[in-house]
């Protein structure tokens, strides 16, 4: 049985406003106190890993360790059957340009389009399977860890579709739908991604 967090402070290891803002959302109900790791001047570990869980607990050790504080991390992206696995852990890697609309940033239909020719390049009728992963890591400063993984599977489809949402989310088709992720009320996914999947493992282990 993985440790509980009882209520207090977490630490949530990220520099990205939009998931402090998510995560202390999904977890305020629970009584946890979310602090950013940005706002305590944590450094921000790199992500060396090769799987998603490994640069999970890399991130959320290094916030442990630094703040003192039980800390939560998350890793995610998307991974294509046929690609073996890729892009995975070098998602947002995969859309990163020197320069885009005039400064260094990413440009996430590079990255789609990068994705759909490889698809093509190995062939008309490859399987188009594919599926999102997000791991969710608690760590505590005195080193023990728990881990939590979510998933949702689908196929891609091209061109992108939609205009919601964030990432691949244009060329994503969760099984059991027709519309990609970008064409879904955001209230909709949020209920069957990978990220939720991640969140209600971690709320059943943890809060139940
Ligand atoms: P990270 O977890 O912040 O390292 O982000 C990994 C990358 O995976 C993101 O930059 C997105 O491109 C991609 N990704 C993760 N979740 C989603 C999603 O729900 N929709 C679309 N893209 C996603």
């Amino acid at each position: 049985m993985n440790r509980r967090l009882g209520s207090g402070s977490l630490v949530i290891a990220t520099h990205n406003a939009g998931k402090l803002k998510e995560i202390s959302a999904l977890l305020g109900p629970y009584g946890m106190k979310c602090l950013s790791a940005g706002s305590l001047g944590l450094p921000e570990p790199a992500e060396t890993g090769t799987t998603f869980v490994q640069n999970a607990l890399i991130k959320a050790r290094a916030s442990a360790e630094a703040s003192g504080i039980v800390s939560l991390a998350d890793d995610s992206g998307l991974s294509v059957a046929a690609l073996d696995g890729r892009p995975g852990v070098y998602t947002a890697d995969w859309a990163q340009r020197q320069w885009f609309e005039g400064k260094p940033g990413r440009d996430w239909y590079m990255a789609m389009g990068k994705v759909e020719g490889m698809l093509c390049e190995t062939g008309p009728d490859t399987p188009r399977d594919a599926w999102f992963s997000c791991v969710l890591a608690l760590a505590w400063p005195d080193g023990e860890t728990a881990v939590y993984e979510g998933r949702v599977d689908g196929a891609l489809t091209w061109p992108p579709r939609g205009t919601m949402g964030f990432g691949y989310d244009p060329v994503f088709v969760p099984q059991g739908s027709e519309l990609t992720f970008a064409e879904f009320d955001p209230e909709e996914k949020h209920r069957i991604s990978h990220r939720a999947d991640a969140f209600a493992k971690l709320v059943a282990d943890q809060f139940s």
